[in-house]
């Protein structure tokens, strides 16, 4: 579903996730920005590995093509077997462990066919929870860029960390929504893109993104950051988030929360654009959100290109947990929410 600023590519409006014939359409977020290129993933194995390997990556796109995989893998079956529907799920849900949408999104399609018994019922259901699914993540991002953009000031500066755009969604993003909505709406804006060691989805996706909407931006390092706060150069932080917790800890990308510790420190506002798929009523606090940890690979090399001391051992937490205290607010598409208030939020 594109509602009307779905993401642009050279000019057009393009659809950031979809099916057609059978088969779930994304781009490859890892050929990007070298290569505009999509990817048909056709079977369970195919999405997996897409999510797994972050060609699709962030956290309502995953939760998208996780609902679409799902309804896929029971559109293969033969007969309904609800063990395989269930394996099926926890191979999908065991890609990636911090994005919570992905479990939302499953959950969404297992809710709307565990209690039919006839497969040809189930393999329509689930395809239409799925495609529903979908579209209310777009609907949400859209109300969240229409409720953001009104924290956004003509000649606004803002900083952002990793990719909540609209390929980590669907077709609008969450912390680049208001973004888009403030540009779209005549706003002079600047974007501060933190590049996001170690895949550089700042520097590769976020900028590539602002560069086709015609924002204007910059990539920084990301240990600048601190030096263009200090110097009063950023008025306001948005970033997304991963996994929001009841008390309104959020996890985000690793080194969000430095970040939102140096804008506290130079009193400027950080809020975190998040969909209601992305908060865990069931988690309590940042402490429960489960962390995941990537390849040394990922952080000893650029691009295949080795860059560390050879035998030298690695950390990498993908993810990095925000306290509540720091966050101004949560930009939702129900409304803004200071983080002690979301537990009671409509
Ligand atoms: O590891 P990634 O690239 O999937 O991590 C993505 C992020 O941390 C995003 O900021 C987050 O998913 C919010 S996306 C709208």
């Amino acid at each position: 579903m594109c509602l009307t600023l779905c993401m642009k590519i050279n000019g057009k409006n393009t659809p950031t996730v979809y099916t057609e014939g059978g088969s779930i359409v994304t781009l490859d977020q890892i050929a990007l920005p070298e290569r505009i290129e999509w990817v048909r993933l056709n079977d369970l194995n195919e999405v997996c590995d897409a999510i797994a390997t972050m060609v699709v990556r962030g956290a309502p796109a995953i939760g998208a093509v996780g609902a679409f995989g799902l309804a896929q893998a029971i559109s293969h079956l033969k007969a309904l077997d609800w063990d395989v529907i269930g394996q099926n799920k926890q191979q999908l849900f065991e890609t990636r462990p911090t994005a919570y949408d992905l479990e939302h999104g499953l959950e969404h399609v297992m809710a709307a066919i565990q209690h039919l018994d006839d497969l040809s019922e189930v393999q329509q259901r689930a395809q239409s929870a799925a495609q529903a699914y979908v579209d209310a993540s777009a609907a949400a991002c859209k109300a969240i860029g229409e409720h953001g953009a009104e924290l956004i000031k003509d000649g606004c500066r803002i900083l952002t960390h990793c990719n909540a755009g609209a390929l980590a969604t669907v077709d609008w993003g969450t912390a680049l929504a208001p973004l888009r909505m403030a540009h779209a709406a005549g706003k002079k804006i600047f974007v501060y893109v933190d590049e996001t060691r170690p895949r550089l989805q700042g520097a590769r996706l976020t900028a590539w993104e602002l560069h086709q909407e015609g924002i204007e931006h910059a990539i920084i390092a990301d240990n600048a950051a601190g030096h263009f706060m200090y110097r009063g150069e950023v008025d306001l932080v948005i970033t997304g988030a991963d996994r929001v917790a009841r008390n309104g800890d959020i996890a985000n990308k690793i080194g969000t929360y430095e970040k939102a510790v140096v804008a506290k420190e130079n009193g400027i506002p950080f809020y975190i654009a998040a969909p209601f798929s992305t908060i865990d009523f069931n988690c309590d606090s940042g402490a429960d959100i489960p962390i995941e940890e990537r390849t040394a690979e990922e952080v000893s090399s650029v691009h295949g290109v080795a860059v560390a001391s050879p035998g030298s051992p690695v950390r990498n937490p993908a993810f990095d947990v925000t306290p509540a205290k720091y966050i101004t607010g949560i930009i939702t598409e129900k409304g803004i929410f200071k983080p002690e208030d979301l537990g009671s939020a409509p």
